[in-house]
This record gives C-alpha cells, sequence and structure tokens, in this order.
C-alpha cells in the first residue's frame, strides 16, 4: 500500500515556553506542522519534511548537557529556521561562535531590517521594528558562511542567513504576538523558502488522520474508544469509525455519578445522532465508596483515574467480546502533550490530569490519538467538516473527573446532586441570555465552607456556592469573563432559592495564572 505523507514544517521543541505559539501561528497560516523532542534519532517516516524550525530553549550551547543539533537535521537538506536557542545551534554547528551576555535582553526590542542580505526570503519582504526577544547570550562571531539581515538598535545581532543554503537564524521570537511582524515572517519562511501552499491543509486533514489510523490500527485491529462527552473524544471517535468502520470501534463511557445534570443521556442521544453506538457503563457506586472519606485534591484525581481504568479493563476483557481488543483510542490534543510533564521538557505537574494512560500498559493495548497533533479550536474545525452538530462542538470543555474536583474536598452523592442543580441554573442563565457562546467555560464549584443565613424567617446555616466563568483560547492561561450588571445576581438568587444547602454564592476574580480553572 502507498502511504500519502502530508506535507509537513518540522518543529523541534527545544524547551521554549513559546514552542506551541509556532504551531499555532503556522496553523492558523494554513500550514500543517509536526513537533519532535531533539532527542529524536531519524526525522519522522510518516510526513514529508518540507521545512524545520528549531525552536527556543532555556539553555545555552555552553551548558554542560545542553539539548544538541540532531546529526540528521543539516543533512537532511531542507530549509531551516533557528529561533533563539535554535539559532544559536546553527551558528555554533557552522563554526561560528556565542557569548553568555552581559547584555541580557527580555521583552521589546527595535530592529534594523535589511531583508535584501536573506537569501532565501522574498527582497519585497517588510517587517516592523518592534520584536521580542529573550535571551542572554549574543553571537559574538558570525559563521564565514552567513550573513546578517538584521541587528537590533544596540548592536546584537539579530537575524542571519546563510549565503547559499536556505537556513536562517533569528534571535528573537517571531512567533509571539509582540514580535509585530513574526506571523509575516513564518509565512515567508513557508511560502517561500519552503515553497509550501496553505491552502490544502485543513481539506485534506480528515483524509490525512484517516490514513494515519488505518497505518497505525491494521486491517484486523479493533479500538476500545474511550469517550467522556466532550468534544475530543467525540471527534476521535467519529475520526475512528469513518476510518475502519463501526464494526471495529466500541465507543465506551464510563459514567463515574458525577457528570453535569442530565449529561449521560444528552451524550447518549448525540452519538445515536451521530451513527456511532455507545456504550454507557453505570459505575456510580464504585467511584462513591472509592472516594468516601478523601479530601485530597490529588487523591481524589488518582482514585477517579484509577476507576476509570478498573472499569475499561473489566469491559476489555469482558467474555461478551470475541474480538479482543488491540487499541485504546484517546481524544488527547496536542495542548494535553505540551501541559504534560511527559512531553520532556522538564515542564511540572500541575495536576494529574486523569487520562487513562495506565490501561494500555496493563491490557497490552496500543494507544491511538487521532488528534494528538491538534489545537482544540482545529478540532472544532475538523468536527465541523465531520457534520457533528454545532451543539455538540461548541459545548465548554469539562474534566474527565467531573464534578468530583468542583465539589472541593470529600465528595458525597448528595454534595454532587446539590451541585448539579446550581451548575444547571448557572449553564441554562447562560444560554437564555445567549452569553454561553462568548464563554470559553462556565460551571459551579461548592466549597465546604458553610455560612449563616437567612430565609424567611429561619436562620440558615448551609454551603456556599462559587460560580466560575473564563475566557480562554487554549486554556493554558484564562481571564475571567465580566458579565452584564444583574446577570450574576439573578442567576445567585435563583440558585439560593431554588437548590436546598446552598445559602451563599461567590464568583470567582481569579485568572489563570496564578489560579487555575478547576478549583482542585
Ligand atoms: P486547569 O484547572 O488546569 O484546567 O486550569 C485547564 C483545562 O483542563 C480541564 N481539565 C481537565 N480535563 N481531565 C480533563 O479532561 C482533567 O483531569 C482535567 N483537569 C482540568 C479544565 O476543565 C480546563 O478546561
Amino acid at each position: 500500500m502507498t502511504q500519502h505523507r502530508p506535507d509537513s514544517i518540522l518543529i523541534i521543541d527545544f524547551g521554549s515556553q513559546y514552542t506551541h505559539l509556532i504551531t499555532k501561528q503556522l496553523r492558523k497560516l494554513g500550514f500543517f506542522t509536526t513537533t519532535i523532542a531533539p532527542h529524536q534519532p531519524l526525522p519522522p517516516q510518516d510526513i514529508e519534511v518540507r521545512g524545520i524550525i528549531l525552536s527556543g530553549g532555556p539553555n545555552s550551547v555552553h551548558t554542560e548537557d545542553a539539548p544538541s543539533l540532531p546529526s540528521w537535521v543539516i543533512p537532511l537538506n531542507k530549509p531551516i529556521l533557528g529561533i533563539c536557542y535554535g539559532m544559536q545551534l546553527l551558528v555554533n554547528h557552522f563554526g561560528g561562535q556565542f557569548s553568555s551576555g552581559d547584555k541580557r535582553e527580555f521583552g521589546p526590542s527595535s530592529m534594523r531590517w535589511d531583508v535584501s542580505e536573506a537569501q532565501h526570503l522574498p527582497a519585497e519582504l517588510e517587517l516592523a521594528s518592534q520584536v521580542w526577544m529573550s535571551h542572554c547570550d549574543h553571537l559574538d562571531q558570525l559563521p564565514t558562511s552567513f550573513t546578517t539581515w538584521g541587528t537590533t538598535t544596540n548592536g546584537v545581532i539579530a537575524a542571519i542567513s546563510h549565503t547559499t543554503q536556505p537556513i536562517l537564524g533569528v534571535q528573537f521570537h517571531p512567533e509571539v504576538e509582540h514580535s509585530l511582524s513574526g506571523k509575516a515572517l513564518l509565512e515567508a519562511f513557508a511560502t517561500h523558502t519552503c515553497k509550501l501552499s496553505s491552502a490544502t491543509y485543513f481539506d485534506s486533514l480528515a483524509e490525512q488522520i484517516g490514513t494515519k489510523i488505518r497505518n497505525q490500527v491494521g486491517p484486523q485491529g479493533h479500538v476500545l474508544m474511550a469517550v467522556s462527552g466532550g468534544v475530543d473524544s467525540t471527534v476521535s471517535a467519529v475520526l475512528l469509525a469513518r476510518a475502519l468502520g463501526r464494526e471495529r470501534v466500541s465507543c465506551v463511557m464510563v459514567d463515574h455519578g458525577m457528570m453535569r445534570a442530565g449529561e449521560v443521556t444528552e451524550v447518549k442521544n448525540y452519538f445515536t445522532e451521530l451513527g456511532v453506538g455507545l456504550e454507557v457503563l453505570d459505575r456510580h457506586n464504585l467511584f462513591f465508596e472509592q472516594l468516601a472519606g478523601v479530601s485530597d485534591p490529588e487523591q481524589k484525581r488518582k482514585i477517579i483515574g484509577q476507576g476509570f481504568i478498573t472499569c475499561f479493563e473489566e469491559w476489555a476483557t469482558g467474555i461478551q467480546h470475541s474480538n479482543p481488543y488491540t487499541h485504546l483510542g484517546q481524544g488527547t490534543l496536542y495542548s494535553d502533550v505540551i501541559e504534560s510533564a511527559g512531553a520532556g521538557h522538564g515542564a511540572h505537574t500541575i495536576k494529574s490530569h486523569h487520562n487513562v494512560g495506565g490501561l494500555p500498559e496493563k491490557l497490552q493495548l496500543q494507544l491511538v490519538e487521532p488528534l494528538r497533533q491538534l489545537f482544540k479550536d482545529e478540532v472544532r474545525q475538523l468536527g465541523h467538516q465531520l457534520k457533528v452538530p454545532r451543539k455538540l462542538l461548541d459545548r465548554h470543555p469539562f474534566p474527565g473527573p467531573g464534578l468530583g474536583i468542583r465539589v472541593v474536598g470529600e465528595v458525597s452523592p448528595s454534595k454532587v446532586a446539590m451541585l448539579q442543580q446550581a451548575d444547571k441554573i448557572f449553564i441554562d442563565s447562560l444560554k437564555r441570555e445567549d452569553l454561553y457562546h462568548t464563554v470559553w467555560q462556565a460551571g459551579a464549584i461548592l466549597l465546604p465552607v458553610q455560612s449563616v443565613g437567612v430565609m424567611g424567617d429561619q436562620r440558615t446555616y448551609e454551603w456556599t456556592c462559587v460560580l466560575r466563568a473564563v475566557s480562554a483560547t487554549d486554556a493554558m492561561t484564562a481571564s475571567v469573563v465580566e458579565f452584564p450588571a444583574g446577570f450574576l445576581t439573578q442567576v445567585a438568587s435563583k440558585i439560593v432559592n431554588s437548590v436546598a444547602g446552598i445559602n451563599r454564592v461567590l464568583y470567582d476574580i481569579t485568572s489563570k495564572p496564578p489560579a487555575t480553572i478547576e478549583w482542585e
């Protein structure tokens, strides 16, 4: 079988906090990208590498154990753009010199350009002077085969180009919005230097993913697709069923009893509408039993994660299956990969995000993650193309552990039921006031705090509910939503008047960072 390999810009991630922005900017411009870690021994075989970007990173080439330029990069003879640390690696490779700088530069900087010196960029490229720097080291000695096409106003060489090969280096970060012409530079690199056309990336994406799935799962494979009811696992399920046929994909959802009010029925109906079957395992008792007496957030997350593994394992090994599973499907996104410490660049684990990653090892299943290279907005776009109903695609994200991590402290069925009612009032109000789609994510949280109130002539001593609503683009940062006057007080009044057990409502006005979106 001949394999279609999509044209891609390969990004080698040396650990910069901005690497995902390179991907994001290029994807927005319509170019397909693939990101790998620097220790990969060969270029990826499932893409046609049309150009390489070496990202920035926290190291200096002089640091011991700093990651080096993979030995296959230069011999591959593809256009290269080195950014910040990536430029240092190029200079080092071609015999120039960097020194640890006394001129540290963090933040905006002004450039003087001479684009005509850049052999492999269009001569007519116009660039604004403001760029974003984040570095200490600076270039002392240019390799002999390079020229300069940009210098900062305080004299730092910040843009270089090989005289004959399509190799460019920039000291600043074109991927950051504050580099005013960064996008234009990335676009010129993709179209002019790599000779890529942007029009086809999204048109053929579903087909490309389908081919990849068929290659990975093989002609006999059988996938157990873990469904959460969210956009990512739903779009993954549709892609798998399209690529392999419905009979080779079993979609299974574990109902842990901590979903939103009415959500399980809603998800079941969506899957029927999509023509993809869904098995729901009702396991309320198992989860509530395991969570009794536990109030530490991490321990709760681990118990819920382990509960998923137990349920899927029980299902996957059940006697009812004549065709054993070979793969586990998950709706992992590119942002999950970046945020996980497993991405390999020393990222800190802030929270143990729920996943069923323990399962493949236990059951000897291979993971199949059709969306691993995509961001949420791209998944929504892809889902739209696949005719997944808009009402499903535009749902707010909801965490795998569900209301289990929104009941702060110990979880009980009665507290979950209370929170379900409050959350439903908030979400229904957002929909009624046409605010739901202006918000990235909203929900209610129940605090383990009781306070005194008065209702009618009665003293009350009841629980506290927090409303949270944030704006975000990828949930890595988030800001607080400012609602029209009166909206929150109406929601609060409705909650207190109709949910027995809650007598006080607060609004969370903290952004991420320093807070996270979820409370636990
Ligand atoms: P935080 O709380 O880390 O959340 O700011 C960022 C985004 O991730 C969602 N989230 C999760 N999603 N499993 C998930 O599938 C989880 O364990 C989990 N924890 C947080 C959160 O709702 C927000 O959209």
